[in-house]
């Protein structure tokens, strides 16, 4: 496809991971499970948001292989390079050059307020940095940056999509639109999986507590035993209920998964006991995933396909980039090289 075309034809959709910790199930559900239901419908454009993770200070060798993993685990997932742009944030410079940009058109106050900021410098407190308080604007940047329409997430992220749209709009108002005023693209379910340990908590990819979450390449084993140990009530029916978050949070895993509804979920596994809605979940979750950890282990023998593909959607990415920073140079008055 040529972007040109697409542009003007298709919506464009963005989104992205951060390369920390491990992707989880709550990652796919929330996110990539959405993103491949629309590369047929959408110009999509994802990204490893290898600048983002900086905040928190990164072992460098770690890093770099963590990166390549979360690529190519993109890749074995489904996300396919012939219909989407698959990229590493840090290969495309206007990513940076768009946040600088924006940060002007931003208030100190209004990143002080997010809540994302709040909790990470209180549990990074050695290291509050720049980059934390500035992380919602490169986000902004992210999406901004490729006129994007729609950005499908997870819950979490919704506050950083409505500051990207008011710097969208408080830029578009100053000078004339120049940006696409982006849209968050929550699920109805799963848009919040919760931790396996600890229902009341999110499913977190960089959580300490091993049994907590779900990688989308953990071995079979490894999943079964984190399934058969998760966290539920001691009322053993199986109902999709508030006050039973682990039992309904199982139950949104095990209908996204399956593509089965709550409902028959619930009629077939309400009196079966925990122990056997669990180990079944658990084996739903184990089949969905059995390709993409093969796919995975199979690309990640193949590092030359991988750099190849990033390479070649770095390139794509920088193109559509280009026009947004030349437009916004021109608005703000920069005199173009
Ligand atoms: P990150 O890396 O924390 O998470 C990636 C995506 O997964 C979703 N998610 C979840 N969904 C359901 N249940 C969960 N337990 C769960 N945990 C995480 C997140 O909402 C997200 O969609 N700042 C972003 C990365 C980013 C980005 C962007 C996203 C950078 N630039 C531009 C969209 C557009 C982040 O840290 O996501």
């Amino acid at each position: 496809m040529t972007e040109q075309s697409n542009v003007e034809r298709k919506k464009i959709v963005y989104s992205g991971i951060q390369p920390t910790g491990i992707i989880t199930i709550g990652n796919y559900i929330g996110a990539i499970n959405n993103w491949l239901g629309m590369q047929d419908e959408y110009d999509c454009i994802f990204g490893i948001a290898d600048l983002h993770a900086l905040t928190v200070r990164q072992v460098p060798a770690e890093y770099r292989a963590r990166a390549t993993s979360f690529f190519a685990q993109y890749l074995a997932c489904g996300l396919d390079p012939e219909k989407s742009i698959l990229y590493f944030q840090s290969h495309v410079a206007e990513h940076s050059e768009l946040a600088w940009i924006l940060n002007c058109y931003t208030y100190v106050g209004e990143m002080q307020r997010m809540t994302q900021f709040k909790d990470k410098s209180a549990k990074h407190e050695d290291n509050v940095n720049m980059g934390l308080l500035d992380y919602p604007v490169l986000m902004a940047a992210d999406i901004l940056l490729y006129q994007t329409s729609l950005v499908p997430v997870g819950i979490d992220q919704k506050q950083h999509l409505e500051i990207a749209r008011d710097i969208a709009t408080r830029f578009n108002n100053i000078y004339s639109p120049t940006f696409t005023v982006p849209e968050a693209y929550i699920a109805k379910s799963g848009a919040k999986i919760a931790s396996l340990q600890n229902p009341s908590a999110k499913m977190s990819k960089s959580d300490p507590d091993p049994n907590a979450a779900v990688s989308i390449i953990d071995d079979p084993d490894t999943i079964m035993r984190k399934f058969k140990r998760a966290v539920t009530d001691c009322e053993p029916v199986v109902e999709y209920r508030e006050d039973k978050p682990g039992v309904s949070n199982l139950l949104t895993i095990f209908s996204v998964m399956t593509g089965r509804s709550i409902d028959s979920l619930v009629e077939e596994y309400h009196d079966t006991g925990y122990a056997k809605f669990k180990a079944d979940c658990g084996e739903a979750v184990v089949e969905k995933l059995r390709p993409v950890r093969e796919e995975y282990l199979r690309l990640m023998d193949d590092k030359k396909y991988l750099a190849d593909v990033a390479a070649k959607g770095a390139e794509r990415a920088r193109r559509i980039a280009a026009r947004t920073m030349t437009k916004v140079k021109k608005k703000i008055g920069l005199v173009l090289a």
